[in-house]
């Protein structure tokens, strides 16, 4: 029998301080009208010290958790896509699972800058499609506020913080993620790139001088990637389900730019209303830009039971992507579970799990 996997939960997190573009006029030679008009962004959220992505992620994966009223343990798989992970490892998938109480999953990174998210939410739906999975959280979450250069006006306005999060479940029901489009071509791997921290440069005196450890970006040749890519993946993501334009009821697009966004509805020939903005409030949170957009979609009603949509991105490797879904919802019938006794049984939980780890560790004298 066929299986399909369901969008039944959806969260975000979002640090609380905003970043205006006025306020960003005192540390570098901009304007609010230059970066409103370049970019359509007004404000972005930044992290706070005691914010990390994992802290973000946990958060967004929480409230996903609970919209689809699944508790933690029932999760089989932690997916956490990032560009600005807590380390080169451990991943920040394992740091959310052990945070969340995910005592039974299995958790890891996936790194496709941008476009994380949608390979990210396809390896989900493949995971639960091949039967190795039932439940599945997909993550896109950013702290690009610890990576940005804030002396380099190009790139500092662009980014902001943040989280998103799916839980995904299987089911017999025809729905869910219907096609996915995966599409990388690393001969612009030097257009949007973080130099340092890696195994080729790694971190030393001379690189931090340098600044080889911020994000370095050709925005001229990336807007021109980014509006060629994002018409060609709907157009191939809708073919290959077979599903007509005007039978999608909400495009959400990576939020980058919503000049990105134009060009790419009048490429695509589609009335600029059927597609999802809200990079005005929040800036490129990268991986976590569609998620977000999804849960605002939600709560203004744009999106229902049944509606078809379609999430498109492209990024830094170079990647781009999208998938078509047929939105689902929360499978009904459910007890819900008090948010606050829900966070704290999921700490509870993942406590015991560590000192039953410990005891064993004492008894084996390991
Ligand atoms: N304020 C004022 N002036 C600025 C600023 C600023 N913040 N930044 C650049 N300028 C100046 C430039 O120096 C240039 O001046 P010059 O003409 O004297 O040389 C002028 O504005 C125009 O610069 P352009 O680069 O041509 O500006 P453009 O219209 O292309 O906008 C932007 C720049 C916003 C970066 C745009 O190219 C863009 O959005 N590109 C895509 C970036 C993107 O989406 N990146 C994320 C990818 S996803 C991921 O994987 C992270």
């Amino acid at each position: 029998m066929a299986r399909y996997a369901h969008i039944t939960g959806w969260g975000m997190g979002v640090p609380e301080k905003v970043l205006t573009n006025c306020e960003l006029m005192q540390t570098v030679d901009t304007t609010d009208e230059w970066i409103r008009s370049r970019t359509g962004i007004t404000e972005r959220r930044i992290a706070a010290n005691e914010d990390t992505t994992a802290s973000l992620a946990a958060e967004a994966a929480i409230q996903a958790l609970r919209t689809a009223n699944v508790k933690p343990d029932q999760v089989d798989l932690v997916i956490v896509a990032t560009s600005s992970p807590e380390h080169i490892f451990p991943a920040t998938a394992c740091i959310v699972q052990d945070r969340i109480g995910a005592v039974n999953a299995g958790a890891f990174d996936l790194l496709a800058a941008c476009t994380g998210f949608i390979f990210a939410l396809n390896m989900g739906t493949q995971s639960i499609r091949s039967g190795s999975a039932d439940t599945v959280l997909v993550i896109g979450a950013e702290t690009l506020s610890r990576i940005i250069n804030w002396k380099d006006r190009e790139t500092c306005i662009l980014f902001g913080d943040g989280a998103g999060a799916f839980l995904l479940q299987a089911s017999d029901e025809p729905g869910g993620v219907l096609s996915a489009v995966m599409r990388s071509d690393g001969s612009g791997a030097d257009l949007l790139s973080l130099p340092a921290g890696g195994s080729r440069m790694p971190a030393s005196a001379q690189s931090v001088q340098n600044g080889d450890h911020y994000l370095r970006m050709n925005g001229r040749e990336v807007f021109r990637f980014a509006t060629r890519v994002m018409v060609s993946a709907t157009k191939e993501v809708l073919e290959a389900a077979q599903v007509k334009k005007e039978d999608v009821k909400l495009f959400v697009p990576h939020q980058a730019n919503s000049r990105i966004i134009e060009a790419a509805a009048r490429g695509l020939d589609i009335p600029l209303d059927r597609c999802m903005l809200n990079l005005d409030r929040y800036g490129n949170t990268s991986t976590a830009s569609i998620p977000i957009a999804v849960c605002e979609a939600l709560e203004k009603g744009r999106l229902t039971p049944g509606d078809k949509t379609v999430f498109v991105g492209f990024g830094a490797g170079l990647t781009w992507g999208s998938c078509l879904v047929q939105w689902t919802g929360p499978f009904t019938g459910k007890k819900r579970v008090h948010p606050e006794r829900y966070r704290l049984l999921a700490r509870v939980r993942s406590l015991i799990l560590r000192l039953v780890r410990r005891i064993e560790g004492i008894i084996w004298g390991r």
